[in-house]
């Protein structure tokens, strides 16, 4: 598959995906969108990406947002439009996708930056990394999920300050209020992203599927999360990972998941 505005690898297990505008700040476009929706589904299907690192291409940014020069001449249908095809076709999938996904945050992860960031499974940051969401200083509110992600993340008073106040915070501020897990320099951003990744790999990836499925159902309206954790926590019963695991257990010796 070859795609203009990301660049995607796979490697060791990892599949890295790569948003690559780096001129317009890696800022997402409808055509970046499409693609990372190809990728994201693509990866998720492969055998061989286990878990999916994402980042941005050079030194500034992760993403800034989503590009405001395809939007700045919309109408009230085609805002509505924008921001349900987007969650639709990138922000849910990446937060309902089976496969971890770490976000490598290396720069500016603004709006829709921050927005896909916090679709993302969890995030890790680099030192110069900038978060916010800007989206009320040009007139509009998040509309890829920003205004339920970021409450879930940071609770609700932090969200409505980032939000109104339209303001930046840097990467210690997001590690300390929760939307970050750990912060490093830029160099050592993806190896760190990768290490967690490799450690991921280890375990089951058919129980992380439905602890994936288990975690997000306590975000879902009209969903009860309990029911979604006991069916799920069923379902491992019936797979050939759990009887490895189990069985490596008592014969002490480390588990060889099958990943079924
Ligand atoms: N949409 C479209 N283009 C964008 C963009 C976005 N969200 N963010 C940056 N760019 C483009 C700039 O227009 C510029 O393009 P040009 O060189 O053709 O003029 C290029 O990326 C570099 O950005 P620039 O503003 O020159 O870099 P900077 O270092 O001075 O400022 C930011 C960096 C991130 C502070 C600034 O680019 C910015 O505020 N971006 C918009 C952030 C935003 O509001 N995002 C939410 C959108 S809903």
């Amino acid at each position: 598959m070859s795609y203009e505005n990301i660049l995607v690898h796979e490697d060791n297990g990892i599949g890295t995906i790569t948003i690559n505008r780096p001129k317009k700040l890696n800022a997402l476009n409808r055509d970046t969108i499409q693609e990372l929706h190809t990728a994201f589904e693509a990866l998720d299907a492969s055998t061989e990406a286990k878990v999916i690192v994402l980042t941005g291409s050079g030194e500034k940014a992760f993403v800034a947002g989503a590009d405001i020069s395809e939007f700045a001449h919309f109408s009230v249908e085609d805002g509505g439009r924008l921001a349900a095809k987007g969650q639709e076709l990138l922000f849910n999938l990446v937060q309902n996708l089976g496969t971890p996904v770490i976000a490598a945050v290396n720069g500016f992860a603004l709006g829709g930056g921050l927005e896909l960031a916090m679709a993302a499974h969890f995030r890790v940051a680099s030192d110069n990394a900038k978060m916010g969401l800007p989206e009320v200083s040009l007139g509009v509110i998040p509309g890829y999920g920003g205004t339920q992600r970021l409450p879930q993340l940071v609770g609700k008073g932090k969200a409505m300050e980032m939000v109104m106040t339209a303001g930046m915070i840097g990467a210690d501020e997001a590690k300390q209020c929760g939307l970050v897990n750990h912060v490093t320099t830029q160099e050592e951003l993806l190896p760190l992203a990768y290490k967690l990744a490799s450690k991921i790999m280890r375990n089951s990836l058919v129980a992380i599927r439905g602890a994936i499925k288990a975690v997000n159902a306590n975000y879902e309206d009209g969903v009860n999360g309990y029911e979604t954790e006991i069916t799920e926590f069923g379902n491992c019963f019936g797979t050939e990972d759990f009887k490895e695991g189990t069985t490596a257990f008592l014969e002490k010796r480390k588990a060889a998941f099958p990943g079924k």
